[in-house]
């Protein structure tokens, strides 16, 4: 029997607001691609093309982007979830997917920069009820933590307020069909959501076999902004020069950029790695270390470092650089000449914006 996947690409995505009112969060791009793309490679370069992806609200953007999964080599089943009502709730509702195969779940906004196929290897061969997959982490109370005896896991623990470890349960599960005796026999946490924690807990209470792997490389929830700069920072540092755009002589360029097709560059600097989407015209700009830039963007006399930009957006002299910012598609700031000399916003709901 051959292992497959669920993606978890639901969810409400509050801490990602405003750009979660218009857009799924798993589909904002990090190095201009969307960050639910590299969970579906990493699932494929493990072997496994048989993918079930839950949506939510989303739905149709999802399916938009990814399609029937013939363009990653592998085929996608969608499965709806009326609401989000917890991971393991939308383990739940896949079990005829399922069936009785094993599976790894893989939260959709999750980034494992090395990959997860050793960690499915040894899963298909030791063949447990479960296995999981544990970091070591500076901040274990904002994560599910765990504890171990040996060789095996003991007890998980949601958001510890004094954790025993510092072991961070990662956004990776496997399971065999155990699993969803475990899902129907939980009840809802205070809020509100079946958790995949209390139905791991159910099994190592009933004495099932968990077992777990220490991942020792770079991995992410990039549910929240500062996250998904890091993650934008991690996918940079590996990009590969390339330059398919038109760069003028008063232009200049240090470190690996990537120019899309049809990217145009005027009497600007560019300090990689960054990353520059087809058809972007940057003018009389400074673009900075990691950055990416979506495609069809213009920058004019600004300045713009460690920042995500999506498709569509223009920055038309702003004075003060940008940093750390992530800015949504059809964006406009700009400078205006009338008097007075005044800020203008129009902003979505749940915006921020910090002025010097
Ligand atoms: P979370 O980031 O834990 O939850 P969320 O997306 O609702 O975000 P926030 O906490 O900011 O409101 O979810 C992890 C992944 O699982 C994410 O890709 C969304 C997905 N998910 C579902 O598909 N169904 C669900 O019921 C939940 C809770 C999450």
């Amino acid at each position: 029997m051959a292992t497959k996947a669920l993606i978890l690409s639901g969810g409400k995505g509050t801490r990602l607001r405003p750009i979660t009112h218009t857009s799924a969060k798993q589909l904002v791009p990090i190095a201009n691609k969307p960050i639910l793309f590299y969970g579906i490679e990493a699932i494929r370069e493990a072997g496994i093309r048989d993918i079930g992806i839950i949506v939510g609200d989303t739905a149709n953007e999802i399916k938009a982007a990814v399609g029937d999964g013939s363009k990653f080599d592998v085929k996608v089943t969608y499965i709806q979830q009326e609401a989000p009502l917890g991971l393991a709730h939308a383990v739940k509702i896949a079990r005829d997917f399922i069936g009785k195969d094993r599976f790894v779940v893989y939260l959709g906004d999750n980034l494992i920069i090395d990959g997860i196929a050793g960690f499915v290897k040894r899963f298909e061969a030791n063949k447990p009820n479960s296995q999981i997959l544990l970091a070591h982490v500076p901040n274990p109370q904002n994560f599910g933590v765990a504890e171990l005896d040996g060789e095996r896991v003991v007890r998980l623990v949601e958001k510890p307020k004094e954790p025993k470890t510092d072991l961070a349960l990662v956004g990776v599960y496997m399971f065999d069909e155990t699993i969803f005796e475990a899902c129907e026999a939980i009840k809802p946490s205070w809020r509100g959501e079946l958790e995949i924690t209390d139905a791991i807990q159910y099994l190592i209470d009933r004495g099932c076999d968990v077992q777990f792997q220490i991942i020792s490389g770079w991995w992410k929830d990039t549910g929240k902004l500062e996250d998904m700069l890091e993650a934008n920072r991690m996918l940079l540092e590996r990009i590969e020069h390339k330059v398919e755009g038109d760069i003028d002589e008063t232009s200049r360029i240090d470190g690996r950029v990537v120019l899309e097709r049809g990217t145009v560059i005027r009497n600007s600097v560019l300090r990689g790695p960054l990353i520059i989407g087809a058809n972007s015209k940057i003018i009389d700009s400074y673009i900075g270390p990691f950055t990416s830039i979506s495609y069809s963007c213009e920058v004019k006399s600004s300045e713009i470092e460690h920042s995500i930009i999506l498709e569509n957006s223009r920055i038309v002299e702003v004075r003060g650089r940008i940093e750390s910012s992530l800015i949504g598609k059809n964006v406009v700031i700009e400078k205006h000449s009338q008097l007075p000399k005044a800020y203008k916003f129009m902003i979505g709901d749940n915006s921020r914006v910090e002025l010097f």
